[in-house]
């Protein structure tokens, strides 16, 4: 590692330290001022680089916030703070520690992996304890996913709110979204545009109808069935099932050696439920993987980068491995950095709105890693070197320009600190 480098290890540090608010991290100050749920997935592998106590803890921590029914929320609102809207009044869950009451992404399970190997590498001896309780907690969030979130068993887990998805803006929910109303019950006072400028946020009208969902789910209780009945947006999407299936191949791998023999069967079963799901979503002529309104039963072909996301969890045959390669050089193309969140050739791309083109330090790290599990190790480096120069070069930012490497968003960002801190030790 040179001088630079050494650096910005200490200078991510230094965020992560300044982000804690005592065994949790916040996102960012001010804009994100709880704990998210994948945020802190990949903030507790960035500790496992360098403080596995810490890196368990940032997990435990998350795991004070999972719901009775399996669900862990996407945000723990531990301690008040009125820098952020919509805040704990406005979901009106009823957990012990305030919650949200919808979820995200569930990188926990890659995450406990990660740590769990990453302590008894360091000889650790607490190591089995410890991560035997998070695995029970995971267990009961996958679960939790497979009846909530995919009750028709298809190998696909929906997402009721754009929220959920953690790419909240994205064009691949444009059409859905409009068929949300505008209407509210709740008043909107948004927080988000006075820490950072309107035009790399979400649009009004998108809250409007972000907050129109929150207002119908909270009138169904939050109790998961209703909402399936009543959701006004439900997308069968490939980045949350692509994650929770390489969650659930991890989670596996930790049952083989802490977990009961009933735990691997069932996980097993989950595994093969979701990668057949996932491979039944392969576009040839589109050389990418597309989730599935099932509203209106259609594709949603809006190229975005969750068409990559399940490469994490299944392995491509070679023709769908070229195929991706070259997509993925296509959109690379031009670009200052990559990956866009949108392709650029998309008519939806705006480089600096959010989830509509940014390209997003955790989103490269899951995309290198999908590419290395299939072999495509030259990309991945790619992928991941220029994500480190990017991020040398304008500092660890919620994300990024790909059309001119401009840090954007929230600035001393958490999870680009982590990424920093995994991704460059892999040059
Ligand atoms: C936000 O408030 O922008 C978050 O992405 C929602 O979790």
């Amino acid at each position: 590692m040179d001088m630079q480098q050494n650096g910005m290890m200490d200078a991510a540090r230094t965020i992560l330290a300044q982000n804690d608010r005592g065994g949790y991290t916040v996102p960012t100050a001010r804009l994100y001022p709880f704990q998210w749920n994948w945020d802190s997935a990949f903030v507790a592998m960035g500790f496992a680089t360098y403080d596995i106590d810490r890196a368990y803890r940032e997990l435990e921590r998350l795991a004070e916030g999972q719901w009775d029914d399996g669900m862990i929320p996407h945000i723990v609102f531990h301690a008040p703070s009125d820098t952020y809207f919509p805040g704990p009044e406005v979901w009106g869950t009823r957990h012990r520690i305030p919650t949200s009451g919808i979820t995200q992404p569930p990188v926990f399970g890659m995450a406990l992996r990660h740590v769990h190997e990453a302590a008894v590498a360091t000889g650790r001896t607490d190591a089995a304890d410890r991560t035997l309780k998070l695995f029970r907690s995971a267990l009961l969030s996958h679960r939790w996913w497979m009846s909530a979130r995919d009750p028709e068993s298809r190998g696909l887990v929906s997402i009721l709110h754009p929220w959920e998805s953690g790419s909240d803006n994205s064009p691949a929910w444009d059409e859905a979204l409009a068929r949300v109303p505008t209407s509210t019950e709740t008043v909107i006072r948004r927080k988000d545009t006075g820490h950072v400028d309107a035009s790399m946020r979400p649009r009004d009208e998108d809250y409007q109808r972000f907050i129109h969902l929150v207002d119908v789910y909270r009138g169904c209780g939050w109790d998961p069935m209703r909402q399936w009945e009543a959701a006004p947006f439900k997308i069968a999407d490939v980045q949350m099932t692509g994650i929770l299936a390489r969650a659930t191949a991890d989670l596996l791998v930790l049952a083989r050696s802490i977990g009961k023999a009933e735990d691997q069967r069932e996980l097993e079963q989950m595994h093969q439920l979701l990668t057949d799901g996932l491979a039944r979503q392969w576009r040839a002529d589109l050389s990418r993987f597309v989730s599935m309104d099932l509203i209106s039963g259609q594709d949603i072909t809006a190229p975005t980068q969750a068409c990559f996301i399940p490469l994490v969890a299944i392995a491509l045959s070679d023709n769908q491995r070229d195929a991706v390669r070259a997509e993925l050089r296509r959109w690379l193309d031009g670009m200052a950095v990559g990956v866009p969140s949108t392709a650029p050739f998309s008519p939806a791309f705006e480089p600096k709105r959010y989830w509509r083109g940014p390209v997003w330090a955790v989103v490269n790290w899951l995309i290198a890693d999908g590419l290395r599990l299939n072999r495509c190790e030259d990309l991945a480096r790619d992928i991941e070197n220029g994500t480190v120069k990017a991020i040398e070069k304008a500092g660890f930012c919620e994300y990024f320009d790909p059309t001119t490497g401009e840090g954007l968003g929230g600035g001393t960002f958490s999870w680009t600190a982590a990424a920093y801190m995994v991704l460059s030790r892999r040059d």
